[in-house]
């Protein structure tokens, strides 16, 4: 494949999400929308004329299994249930096609590992949907820390949360072990915004805190991951909050705020800063849409054959963070790894 090619991509699921991701797809100058498939007579065809009516010569497949099969679709999109992640993304790599999962990728680490190996076999991308990542802003950020401005990190403070609807309740009515409820929803984001500045390093213990409701699932919850040596990760989601996604990043010598991790394109994404010697700033970035960039970048990788920002080592570790939580929540104690 050359840099002027277009990665060829078919969409797994007629989901809500396409809203945002299909004309990512459409308009990223190194992508080309080219299948998309659903379970339910109708809902791809719906799906297509609501959020790319002008795309010709889209296939559409009446089940996942059928898209997969299609020799001409080199990269797919999996924006199925949460629970449903980590089997499709195991059955693309096994028919050769390279993956970005929606977020959780898988809901169990075992599942992580075997996404890990089947990708290392059959040698294809694959990583796991963190859209906001890819906003310039956390680049901003990353900036900032590495260039000591604030000091050494100890503590993160990361918050996600938001009023649930009536209209989005099917996102709660099932089991955490089905993949219901606010931490595979909302919490995976927490925790991972939460790791930024402590990307390459293992946690040591994690301890949490969390409300159910009736259905099994979590509807809210605070808690703590140790990084060892004084550096700890906070963080906070709900659907009983006022709408919030920030994280704050405290050093040895200042501090940082990122006051909307989830800035839309027409968002103006603001980030503070300030020091222990006086100074302070607020910056304005440039407004950004984090589904192009996320389809752009992976595109990227698969064409010129570079690995994705997000690792696959990075999904492991979210989801073993996540699942040692729902282990402290359960158990009421410290969980060490
Ligand atoms: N990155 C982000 O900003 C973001 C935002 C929201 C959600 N997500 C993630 O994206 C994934 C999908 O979320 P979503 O809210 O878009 O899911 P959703 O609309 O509930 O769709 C999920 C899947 O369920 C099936 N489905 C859709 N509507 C259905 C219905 N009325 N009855 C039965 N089945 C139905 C579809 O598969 P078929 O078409 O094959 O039936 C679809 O792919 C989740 O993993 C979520 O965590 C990410």
């Amino acid at each position: 494949m050359n840099s002027q090619a277009k990665l060829r991509w078919g969409i797994l699921g007629a989901a809500r999400i396409n809203q945002q991701l299909m004309p990512a797809i459409v308009t990223a100058q190194n992508s080309e929308l080219v299948a998309i498939s659903s379970r339910r007579p109708g809902a791809a065809e719906e799906t297509l004329s609501l959020y790319a009516p002008d795309q010709k010569n889209v296939t559409i497949y009446d089940n996942p299994d059928a898209l997969l099969a299609d020799d001409s679709i080199e990269a797919v999109y999996i924006p199925l249930a949460s629970k449903e992640h980590a089997e499709w993304t195991i059955k693309a790599i096994e028919q050769g096609k390279h993956v970005l999962c929606e977020k959780p990728m898988a809901l169990t680490v075992t599942d992580i590992d075997a996404i890990i190996s089947a990708a290392d076999k059959h040698q294809v991308q694959v990583m796991e949907g963190f859209m906001y990542r890819f906003h310039p802003q956390h680049a901003r950020i990353k900036e900032i820390i590495d260039s000591g401005m604030i000091g050494d990190v100890r503590t993160v403070r990361s918050s996600f949360a938001y009023p649930m609807q009536p209209a989005r309740h099917y996102r709660i009515n099932d089991t955490i072990e089905n993949g219901s409820g606010a931490m595979w929803d909302i919490g995976c984001y927490a925790i991972h915004a939460a790791r930024l500045p402590f990307y390459n390093e293992q946690p040591k213990a994690v301890s949490a805190m969390a409300k159910h409701i009736d259905t099994g699932a979590d509807i809210s919850c605070n808690g703590i991951i140790d990084f060892h040596d004084g550096k700890y990760a906070q963080f906070d989601f709900g659907f009983e909050h006022a709408r919030r996604a920030e994280y704050e990043v405290i050093g040895s010598t200042g501090g940082l705020k990122c006051h909307n991790v989830w800035a839309k394109q027409a968002e103006t994404p603001v980030i503070s800063w300030w020091t222990e010697s006086g100074q302070q700033c607020q910056e304005t970035l440039p407004l950004a849409n984090h589904f192009c960039l996320e389809i752009e970048h992976f595109s990227n990788c698969v064409i010129n054959n570079t690995p994705p920002q997000l690792s696959l080592q990075d999904a492991r570790t979210n989801c073993q963070i996540i699942t040692a939580v729902l282990e402290s929540i359960q158990q009421g104690k410290h969980i060490h790894f």
